[in-house]
């Protein structure tokens, strides 16, 4: 497979959820200016980010996620996508998400973590192009000191923190640099004071992305303050709440997802402290997915869930591809790794990746891309349809299959054939692949 070019392919997916005003340099064609009138209730300016997946809602928690997974994946391989000519592009992709973060973040306490038409149900009822959507009646909700979310304001806190990373090697990037990481620490500081899950103050956010627990953001936030700004105090803080809140067990159910870190925590605690016990803590985790009594399809892919089973194969990949490259269990660890991420490009003799390898997903349930060209008309009959999507959606990774590795490639269905922008953040292992098998040839 031509890693380079998925990976070229994945950012291209993440230019085709852009919300706001387009830059003149845009490749995507069928995309133009959208939501103009996103604001917060006192009138603050909250266009740009990332709709989230084949709808125009813009979910802070899983889009903050994303950010800070592809931030890390630029951060540790800067060198592959800068020799694959990626690199520019990532660094675009990782702005575009922090600039809107930023804006979200309107004071040290207040930070708005969802805009979407109405409520998200609403905006679910809606099947048409985003450019033509009604920029009105979009409210955004936020949170702050009287009604939290310590999961939502730590993870946009450790997208801040691992973005000032990935983009500090650049020339000209201090300002902006400084502004991520005073950001990050007010959001830091803010999850931290008022604690309480986000889905309990943006009720709306609930049926879609409802968080477990905020342990986990508050400790990953931590790790990443630490490796951001190198202040010791925040990697005490995040050793105490790894041990207290016995972060290094083995995550619920093996996932590594939007909504548990943990297998990331143990990941990074490898990389920030180099103690051993972290080390082994990750060796385990990735045992226990290796082994008979994880839950894998006849054809072997790791099946951790039946809603968008490739995400979680995918991040779980990510996270023992990087043990791999941190010296844990290197071979069996990699050609594990390479083994799922090679599923999802073809080695059942389909691509679970839009616009790559051959019969890729023609369907995947995405309205701006299901649209005909204007000036014609975009309704709920291009969904229904058995014709494929007008545009393709470079690069998207779909849900997946079914247990009996069966698929089925029709936009009504949302369980195997949506796309979303937590399922990119960790399947964007190319750099890590490429490093690791692509460079002696
Ligand atoms: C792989 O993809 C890249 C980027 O799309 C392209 O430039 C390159 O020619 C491809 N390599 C091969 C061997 O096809
Ligand atoms: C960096 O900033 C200086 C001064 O603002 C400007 O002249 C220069 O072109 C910038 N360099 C890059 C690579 O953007
Ligand atoms: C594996 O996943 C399938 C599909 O979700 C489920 O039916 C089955 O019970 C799971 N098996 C185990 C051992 O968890
Ligand atoms: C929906 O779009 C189709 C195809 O463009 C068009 O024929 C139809 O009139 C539209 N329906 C409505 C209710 O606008
Ligand atoms: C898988 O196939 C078996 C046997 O044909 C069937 O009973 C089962 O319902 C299928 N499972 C799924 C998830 O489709």
């Amino acid at each position: 497979y031509n890693y380079t070019d998925v990976l070229h392919k994945s950012i291209l997916f993440y230019e085709a959820q852009r919300s706001g005003r387009l830059p003149p340099n845009n490749r995507i064609p069928w995309r133009g200016d959208s939501a103009m009138n996103d604001r917060g209730g006192p009138g603050e300016d909250l266009t740009g980010g990332y709709y989230d997946a084949g709808d125009h809602v813009k979910f802070g928690f899983p889009m903050a996620f994303s950010i800070t997974m592809l931030a890390w994946g630029v951060i540790e391989y800067w060198d592959v996508y800068r020799t694959s000519g990626e690199l520019e592009a990532a660094i675009d992709s990782l702005k575009w998400g922090t600039d809107y973060l930023l804006k979200a973040h309107v004071a040290p306490n207040v930070l708005y973590g969802q805009v979407s038409f109405n409520t998200a149900t609403a905006d679910h009822r809606y099947w048409g192009r985003p450019e033509d959507m009604s920029s009105n009646n979009r409210p955004a909700y936020k949170i702050d000191r009287f009604k939290p979310g310590s999961d939502l304001a730590a993870e946009t806190a450790a997208a801040m923190a691992a973005t000032s990373l990935a983009i500090r090697r650049k020339e000209n990037a201090t300002r902006y640099v400084r502004r991520l990481i005073t950001h990050a620490k007010d959001l830091f500081n803010f999850a931290s004071t008022y604690k309480k899950l986000y889905h309990i103050s943006i009720p709306n956010a609930k049926k879609y992305y409802k968080s477990t627990s905020f342990k986990d953001e508050l400790t990953w936030a931590a790790l990443w303050l630490y490796r951001a700004t190198g202040e010791n105090k925040y990697l005490k803080n995040a050793e105490g709440k790894y041990m207290n809140w016995a972060l290094f067990q083995l995550p619920h159910k093996l996932r590594f997802s939007w909504d548990d870190k943990k297998a990331g925590i143990q990941m990074l605690m490898v990389s920030n402290t180099l103690k051993r016990g972290a080390q082994r803590t990750i060796k385990n985790y990735c045992s226990a997915v290796r082994s008979r009594n994880a839950n894998y399809t006849s054809k072997g892919l790791l099946y951790l869930h039946e809603w968008s089973p490739l995400r979680y194969a995918a991040n779980t990949a990510f996270i023992c591809l990087m043990a791999a490259d941190a010296g844990i269990d290197p071979t069996i660890n990699a050609a594990w790794g390479r083994r799922q991420i090679h599923y999802m490009l073809g080695d059942t003799g389909r691509s679970y990746v839009v616009g790559f390898g051959s019969r890729y997903p023609l369907r995947p349930h995405h309205r701006a891309s299901s649209c005909p060209p204007r000036p014609q008309t975009c309704n709920w009959s291009h969904k229904e349809s058995d014709n494929p999507n007008h545009f393709i959606l470079n690069g998207a990774l779909v849900g997946g299959p079914d247990y009996n590795d069966t698929f089925q490639d029709s936009r009504s269905n949302f369980k195997q054939n949506e796309v979303a922008l937590d399922y990119n953040a960790g399947f964007q292992v190319f750099g890590l692949l490429l490093q690791y098998f692509e460079l002696d040839i």
